[in-house]
């Protein structure tokens, strides 16, 4: 390549990060930088350089998306092969029963393999010669919608295959997914924004789905996992095991924790062993799919008109049930906002009891038709806050009262102020509730994280005139903790010394702590990388704000509001003098576990696992929950679990305790 190729290879990688700088910029973070004309242009100049010079194009080029006139509607694509669906059972006898007919009609034992049942959107993505060029979502099972465009926004939807020789054709299902953390974020946004949350995360995924907009999707963080190879030009994998060890290799995210059962006593264990883990996932499964390994069997057992007789769904335990709501009361939020509060009958939903739900806010109540005394159905899943999904209006007696907003804060008496669906109380810290969740944000595990203080504790102490800011926390005394109610001498002294070891605070979590209108984690960790001191953030204008990529306008207004109130500035002031020290962000040498995927199984001696989760956090790596291919290394603990038996299945870097405290300080 002589000097010149070299060039315009060079501008054409540049033009396509900055295009996919300003679309992040655009669609995730709702921050543009440049004019639509000025994108515009970039798009042109690029189009017009890949057009030139083909062999350059970037598999990954933003072309491939941009541009793309927005349909009016959807048209209809027939499925490469059919996509059924799948039979049920509920408990163990069920899905023996299905193991016998497996047994009887193969005339052997038959082996399985077990997945998760992803509660998502089922949908189809066919390539050609490699290249993504169509996805549809299932319809009827023969015909559906082509939702390519969508599609597309995914990020770990690959646009080509990762191999070398890839097959003509190759169909393979998924399901779109949206995880428990971003669905949690996305419904914060939404309320914020005065609008209705969403049900659940499934909704969510559909609605990006029927989106003729794919821009909003983008906007969305949504996930594919696979699970089945549809259709294949090639000679299809001998076994379900080998077809999904085929999909990964081509570079899609296939269906976490697939297993391999040698027969049904295995895969029953495999159902119970995922039920309990099913709340620590970061994703909504409603069940295990067991399906017959063999290829071989499945064409021998065949099918029903739309079910397979080689595969079955056993379901989980509902995680839906009904309760009557005994009364709607009003909390005031640490930014003064009223939020109204279901209290429910106690309720046992697949193991955890559940005696409140948050309606959100008016329009929720309104939306619902709630009262008090209904008799509702309450959902709850993993880490989502369990919700009121259906009031049972035909089971009115007539007695029920309708819940109005009150005129009034409940907390201090001051008069409501009533701003699109938001009420608010605008007494700020003089109203006590504002100040009680103040102090309760700024103990929290994400903030200052002291052990042991809980929004009863915070709320005790303030009432009894012990505490009035986060400040006086660092001048509590032994003699008046023991003599409140419920305050022993264990419970004191853990209390005083978790106090004790809190003192010394990373300045991004100081920041976090502090409640800053808008400023989350992830400001807050931006904020301390640049500014390095709390004083320099303190005195900082607003344009040192909204050159920062992630902050716009909103956010900056909030810090500078924020610093101006004297009240804040000297509870600030009392942290420092009543002995908080602020360390500067700890750094590890670059690319140390920039960017490194953790999971922690089993428990650890020399560290609490939320420290251990906070080094990874502050050396640039991720801590998640569930092993899967994303991962990179599993640390294990005194009497790990199914976690490591997962990474050794998945060939994991695995690393003991020992070697991970020698990890961070190398
Ligand atoms: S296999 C013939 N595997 O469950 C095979 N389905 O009715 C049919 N689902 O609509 C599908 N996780 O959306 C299969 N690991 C998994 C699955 C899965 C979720 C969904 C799928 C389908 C429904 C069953």
């Amino acid at each position: 390549m002589d000097n010149s190729m070299v060039n315009i290879k060079k501008k054409i990688k540049e033009l396509s990060n900055e295009v996919k700088r300003h679309n992040e910029l655009y669609y995730t973070k709702g921050v543009p930088e440049i004019s639509d004309a000025a994108y515009d242009s970039l798009i042109r100049e690029l189009k017009g350089l890949e057009k030139e010079y083909p062999e350059y194009e970037f598999k990954d080029s933003p072309t491939q998306l941009v541009g793309a006139p927005i349909p009016d509607k959807f048209s209809k694509v027939e499925h490469t092969s059919p996509m059924l669906s799948l039979e049920s059972v509920n408990d163990e006898d069920g899905a023996y029963r299905f193991d016998e007919s497996c047994r009887k009609e193969t005339g052997g034992p038959v082996d399985y393999i077990c997945e998760m049942k992803l509660d998502g959107i089922s949908i189809e993505l066919v390539y050609e010669n490699g290249r993504f060029l169509r996805g549809s979502t299932r319809g009827n099972g023969l015909v559906g919608e082509d939702v390519t465009l969508n599609l597309k926004t995914i990020k770990n939807i690959p646009e080509r295959l990762k191999i070398k020789d890839p097959p003509g054709l190759i169909a393979v299902r998924g399901e779109i997914m949206m995880h428990l953390k971003d669905f949690n974020n996305l419904n914060k946004q939404q309320v914020k924004d005065g609008k209705d949350p969403f049900a659940n995360p499934r909704n969510v995924v559909a609605g990006s789905m029927r989106q003729l907009d794919y821009r909003i999707t983008a906007g969305r963080k949504l996930h594919v996992y696979c699970y089945r190879i549809l259709t294949y030009s090639e000679e299809m994998p001998p076994t379900q095991k080998e077809a999904l060890s085929l999909m990964e290799k081509m570079g899609f995210t296939v269906s976490p924790k697939a297993t391999y059962c040698a027969g049904m006593e295995d895969a029953i264990l495999y159902h119970h062993r995922l039920e309990e883990e099913r709340d620590a996932l970061d994703y909504e499964i409603d069940g295990v799919v067991i399906k017959a390994n063999k290829l071989e069997v499945q064409k021998k057992l065949g099918m029903r008109t739309t079910n397979p007789k080689w595969a079955v769904a056993y379901k989980f335990k509902a995680c839906k049930e009904v309760t009557r709501v005994e009364d709607i009361v009003v909390q005031v939020g640490r930014t003064g906002v009223l939020t109204p509060l279901a209290f429910l009958q106690s309720v046992d939903i697949s193991g955890v009891t559940v005696s409140r739900a948050t309606l959100h806010n008016m329009d929720q109540v309104k939306r619902l038709g709630i009262k008090i005394g209904d008799y509702v159905k309450v959902e709850r899943a993993g880490d989502v806050i369990p919700y009121i999904s259906e009031v049972l209006k035909g089971k009115r007696t007539g007695k029920e009262k309708s819940f109005k907003m009150p005129g009034e804060c409940p907390s201090c008496g001051a008069s409501v102020e009533k701003s699109d669906v938001f009420y608010r109380c605008p007494a700020g810290l003089t109203c006590p509730a504002q100040i009680k969740e103040s102090i309760t944000h700024y103990v929290s595990k994400d903030a200052v994280d002291i052990e042991g203080f809980s929004d009863k504790t915070v709320s005790q102490l303030f009432d009894n005139g012990l505490i009035k800011s986060a400040a006086d926390i660092y001048c509590l005394k032994k003699g008046e903790l023991l003599s409140l109610p419920g305050w022993k001498e264990k419970k004191t002294e853990n209390l005083l010394k978790a106090i004790e070891e809190s003192r010394t605070i990373a300045l991004d979590r100081f920041i976090f702590a502090l409640g800053i209108r808008n400023v989350g984690k992830h400001i807050a960790k931006v904020l301390a990388k640049k500014f390095g001191t709390l004083e320099k953030v303190a005195s900082a204008k607003e344009e040192d704000f909204t050159e920062i990529d992630e902050i716009g306008p909103e956010i900056a207004r909030g810090i500078l509001a924020f610093f101006k109130e004297k009240h804040n500035m000297s509870v600030i002031h009392k942290l420092g003098e009543n002995g908080v020290k602020i360390t500067k962000l700890k750094k590890v040498p670059e690319g140390k576990l920039e960017g490194k995927k953790f999971v922690f199984t089993g428990s650890l001696i020399q560290v609490t696992r939320s420290e251990a989760e906070r080094r990874v956090e502050e050396a640039g790596g991720m801590v998640s929950s569930g092993v899967g291919p994303s991962v990179d290394i599993v640390v294990a603990g005194e009497k790990a679990g199914s976690k490591l038996d997962e990474a050794k299945k998945h060939g994991i870097k695995i690393i003991d305790e020992e070697s991970f405290i020698k990890m961070l300080k190398s």
